[in-house]
């Protein structure tokens, strides 16, 4: 149960609109708590000084009638006993008059009269003068204290000119007095007050403006999550529309482009299915035609009935042949982890499938020659490449003039091996050559089936060739002939890893 609960708590975290809330809300909720404080310290400050500066000034003046009446020698002045009470009384708190001999001479809660205050900042005060008033804020009894010194001047009357004439500070003794500061407390209080209903205001309002922000913010992303959920489920298969942000527009457009490829593909197989169903309907079609024709007549000669058959098991091994040119393919589509590589003789290998191709060249009366520059062993698949230099040698046989010839050229750099095949043959027209490639392609359709093609065999040798890291390219003139130009690695760099 708790684990279950940490972990939906994990999951409401992970959304980038709760995230997104808890910053601009928590945000907002300190920044509000720090200008609180803030604000209220630095009144409390300010308000402390003010207070202090004015009972120093109040006191000064009070130390300047003290020393006026005389008031340390003789206490029974009414004036200045009425003056100490009034200020006491003013300021809520106590005055303490004390004398040079640290004795306290008055004091107005009339408790430490005739003591003896030997505290360190009277007797500090009581040393350096007019430096020694210091004031202390005391916020959790609720007063500050003010030690202000009594100060009386002398002219100094000296022979030494330098220091004659100016006045010299004496320090007659010290007033110790202590201020209420409750209604500094009491405006906090108020203040304070006041800040918490505005702040609870604060909150709140940052509360729904954070939700509504990271709400609205985020919305172009659910808006994309349905479309491509509409895309999934296959409503539609429209490209996303909406740029909101730069951010979204990229997630859009990548969408999009991966939408175009499955689009591509799937039309191409779809193509590709159509065609495969057609090829293979030929044969059967004519074994079908052939089959009922034979059945309609009675009595057929034994002669054609041999024909018929001939021709059905004719269209039998096309059929045979398609089925093992698709599945050469399907099986060439299986990335080059397929390959099943070895050092290989490219030479022998060439002479060996060349070997077996003559019969039929010898056919035709082309005449096919080998033309190889140096010895080659190479990294390949033996299988595959023989496929290759098979299926293009034997396009030039097929798509040769009579009494025409066929030459192979092999070559290699450092990197490369290079087989060349080159024809006498028809040639093929240019806009037909970005084609040839395809599964099913044929420039003459009429002609390819009569020679027995299905357009598979380049499709086979390119994929063949792209296994192993290779190229093959063609240049054509139609009426004169075709070179075909396979390179392929020496060294398979898969293997090499
Ligand atoms: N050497 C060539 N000279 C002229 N045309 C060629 C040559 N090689 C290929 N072609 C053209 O390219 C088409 C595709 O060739 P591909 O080898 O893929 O199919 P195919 O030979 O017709 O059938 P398959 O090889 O599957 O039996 C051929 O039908 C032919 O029209
Ligand atoms: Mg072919």
């Amino acid at each position: 149960m708790i684990m279950d609960k940490s972990f939906r708590i994990g999951n409401v975290l992970k959304s980038l609109r709760v995230r997104f809330f808890i910053i601009v809300f928590f945000t907002g909720l300190v920044s509000c708590l720090v200008m609180h404080s803030v604000i209220l310290s630095s009144y409390e400050d300010r308000a402390v000084n003010v207070k202090s500066t004015e009972v120093q000034r109040q006191l000064r003046i009070l130390a300047n009638h003290l020393i006026v009446s005389n008031y340390l020698q003789d206490t029974s002045s009414e004036v200045i006993n009425a003056e100490i009470d009034m200020l006491a009384n003013l300021y809520e708190g106590r005055v303490i008059v004390i004398n040079d001999d640290l004795k306290v001479v008055k004091d107005t809660y009339n408790i430490s009269q005739g003591k003896t205050i030997i505290s360190e900042e009277v007797v500090n005060c009581l040393k350096t003068g007019s430096k020694g008033t210091v004031s202390k804020y005391d916020s959790a009894n609720g007063y500050i204290e003010v030690v202000t010194p009594i100060i009386e001047s002398e002219v100094i009357e000296e022979e030494d000119v330098s220091v004659s004439g100016k006045t010299s500070e004496v320090v007659r003794g010290v007033l110790l007095t202590s201020a209420s500061s409750d209604t500094i407390a009491t405006t906090l209080e108020i203040l304070s007050r006041r800040a918490n209903i505005l702040e609870v205001v604060i909150i709140l309002s940052i509360l729904i403006y954070a939700a509504v922000v990271a709400y609205l913010l985020l919305k172009p992303f659910d808006r994309i999550t349905a479309a491509i959920n509409d895309v999934k489920a296959g409503y539609t298969d429209e490209p996303i529309v909406g740029p909101n942000y730069i951010e979204t527009e990229q997630i859009i457009n990548a969408f999009n482009a991966l939408l175009k490829r499955m689009k591509v593909l799937d039309d191409s197989r779809q193509e590709f299915v159509s065609n495969v169903s057609h090829e293979l309907k030929t044969p059967i079609t004519s074994m079908k035609v052939l089959a009922d024709s034979l059945l309609a007549q009675d009595d057929v000669p034994n002669e054609v009935y041999r024909e018929f058959m001939s021709d059905i098991g004719a269209e039998i091994d096309r059929e045979d042949k398609i089925i093992n040119d698709l599945l050469a393919l399907v099986k060439m589509d299986k990335k080059a982890s397929g390959l099943s590589i070895s050092s290989v003789d490219v030479v022998a290998l060439t002479e060996v499938v060349l070997k077996r191709l003559r019969p039929i060249a010898r056919q035709h009366n082309i005449e096919l020659t080998l033309e190889s520059k140096r010895a080659i062993t190479a990294e390949i698949d033996e299988v595959k490449i023989s496929l290759v230099i098979m299926n293009l040698v034997e396009n030039a046989i097929k798509y040769n003039k009579d009494e025409g010839w066929v030459r192979v050229e092999l070559d290699a750099d450092h990197q490369y091996f290079y087989v060349k095949v080159i024809d006498s043959g028809v040639g093929i027209p240019a806009d037909s050559l970005d084609h040839i490639y395809e599964r099913f392609y044929r420039v003459d359709k009429s002609r390819s089936r009569e020679i027995g093609g299905t357009g598979l065999g380049l499709a086979i040798a390119r994929n063949a060739v792209i296994m192993h890291r290779g190229t093959i390219d063609v240049e054509s003139t139609p009426g004169e002939g075709t070179t075909f130009t396979m390179k392929i690695p020496l060294i398979n760099s898969a293997s090499a890893k």
